[in-house]
């Protein structure tokens, strides 16, 4: 996979006095079915997280509240992707190597996935990955 294939994905907005509302709907905006959530919160400034690739897993990552970088890398390049709205995610295909930092505080990240959880879909050796993403 390449970093090409990742797409920042606006999506709808109800903009509303009364609060704003945003949606997102599998095989719609994301392009596979969502077998599953998960969120990440409470991050202490200046930590990171993932440091991995998936060989199978899609991923649509939002940021629900403040801000953070998702940085994902091919064999070839890296490139830093700012989140910090919550109508905007982020396609993230597999095969790519992905980290998030900058986290603000009291940030919400969630992630929608492709697969159920499956430790042996990650690569988390970066030499791995680069031998793996020929
Ligand atoms: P991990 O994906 O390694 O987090 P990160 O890449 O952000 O550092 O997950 C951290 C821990 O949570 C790990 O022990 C596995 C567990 N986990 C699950 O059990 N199910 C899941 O769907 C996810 C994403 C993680």
């Amino acid at each position: 996979m390449k970093l090409s294939d990742v797409k920042i994905v606006q999506l709808p907005k109800f903009f509303d006095a009364r609060g704003n509302l945003s949606v997102v709907e599998e095989l719609k905006e994301i392009p596979f079915k969502i077998e599953r959530v998960y969120w990440i919160y409470d991050v202490p400034g200046g930590e990171s997280r993932g440091g991995h690739a998936y060989r199978k897993n899609e991923e649509f990552i939002v940021a629900l509240s403040g801000s953070f970088d998702v940085i994902l890398s091919d064999r070839n390049e890296k490139k830093r992707f700012l989140l910090n709205r919550s109508y905007y995610g982020l396609y993230v295909p597999k095969g790519l190597w992905r980290e998030m930092d900058n986290f603000s505080t009291n940030s919400l990240a969630v992630v929608l996935a492709s697969t159920k959880y499956d430790a042996n879909d990650y690569i988390r050796d970066n030499s791995e990955f680069m031998l793996w993403n020929k």
